[in-house]
């Protein structure tokens, strides 16, 4: 096989992002769209000229064509019963974050991806800035010597929090930290969480959705290293889908202060005050390039399918994150402490 067929699931935002980066791979021979909204399908076939464009995904995973499936939908209870279906039709799977609602469910596509030999990966596209690699090649390399401490606070605009609020009652440790999670036990692997203590904040958001404004947790790891995890989500409304983040890596030789906070383009006009373009956590195509991560992470994807080559974010990798902000959920319900592994899906009852 020399060139992927490729399917994607739901092309709202990032589905619509995965979509224009799959059109614009020369590996990629078939492009097939599927979105259940008739008005972002064509828009997105109109953007992408895909070989099919259909409502139901169930005509994606019939077609034997298709090598490859990308799950971009909403609200996140469909990713499970969507990847399911994918894996056992024998199809390679990106699947965007969160993995599943369970740890159970996570443990079923793990074991059938791996039954029907295929390659399964989960969305956490901030492992593909540039930005976000080189510290880990420093931990890697030696530079920063042996981990001591890793700060993470990330503050996203309201316009995203009540979208994400408003379709699912997951955390903003499940929903947003889940990357910074992601990305600090990438970075520090192979040390393992052991304890989390998590506090959240309701002052803003709770007065008309049931939801933290924002969430921080300090984790314990199996070698002493302490993460120190901040996601909150009541910035004012400001560029679409605005993130800003700020991070400090001190190790026993050195240490790295990472800034995302992407002030560095401002725009001001008169009509809509001032901007910070490319400042989403996916990023956006910017004519014949694109800025941000998620399209380097679809690339990847079709990269390690053809090439036989490893995916970057394993599966299980994306259930220890799981098991993680689970555990900080239930510190920040009980107010101490939790070790791990919890062993028990404890947030199962009533999520949606
Ligand atoms: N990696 C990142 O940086 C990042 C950023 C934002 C969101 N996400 C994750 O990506 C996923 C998508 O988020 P989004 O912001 O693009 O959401 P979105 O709501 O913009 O898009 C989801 C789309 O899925 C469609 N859909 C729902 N059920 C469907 C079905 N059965 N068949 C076909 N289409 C269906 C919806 O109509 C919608 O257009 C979420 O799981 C979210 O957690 C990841």
């Amino acid at each position: 096989m020399d060139k992927l067929n490729v399917g994607i699931i739901g092309t709202g935002w990032c589905g619509g992002i995965r979509a224009e980066a799959s059109a614009k791979n020369g590996l990629v021979d078939q492009l097939h769209i599927c979105e259940i909204r008739e008005d972002r399908l064509k828009e997105v076939a109109d953007l992408t000229n895909p070989t099919s464009a259909t409502l139901d995904y169930k005509d994606l995973l019939k077609n034997d064509d298709i090598h490859a499936i990308m799950i971009s939908t909403t609200p996140e209870s469909t990713h499970y019963p969507i990847a399911k279906e994918t894996l056992e039709a024998g199809k390679h799977l990106l699947l965007e974050k969160p993995i599943s609602r369970t740890l159970t469910e996570a443990d079923e596509l793990i074991n059938l991806a791996e039954k029907n030999k295929v390659q399964f990966t989960i969305g956490y596209s901030q492992r593909f800035r540039s930005k976000y690699a080189y510290v880990r090649e420093k931990f890697i390399d030696g530079t920063l010597g042996e981990p001591v401490s890793v700060l993470i606070s990330r503050n996203i605009t309201t316009q995203l929090s009540k979208r994400i609020t408003g379709r699912t009652r997951l955390s903003p440790a499940a929903m947003e930290a889940t990357h910074d999670l992601d990305y600090a036990l990438w970075c520090l692997a192979p040390r393992k969480p052991v304890k989390v203590y998590s506090q959240q904040v309701e002052k803003v958001l709770i007065k008309n959705s049931n939801s933290a404004d924002c969430q921080f947790m300090i984790v314990t790891l199996d070698d002493g290293t302490v993460v120190t995890v901040g996601a909150g989500w009541v910035l004012p409304p400001s560029y679409p889908n605005y993130s800003s983040t700020k991070m400090e890596f001190i190790g026993s030789k050195g240490a790295i202060i990472l800034d995302d906070t992407h002030n560095d383009v401002t725009v001001m006009t008169g009509d809509r005050g001032i901007e910070y373009p490319m400042s989403s956590m996916p990023g956006e195509p910017v004519g014949h390039v694109n800025a941000g991560p998620m399209a380097e992470e679809t690339n990847n994807f079709i990269d390690a399918i053809l090439f036989n080559k490893p995916v970057i974010v394993k599966p299980k990798e994306a259930r220890v994150v799981m098991e993680l902000y689970q555990a900080a959920d239930l510190s920040a319900e009980r107010g101490e402490p939790i070790n791990l592994p919890i062993n028990i899906d404890p947030l199962n009852e009533g999520q949606n």
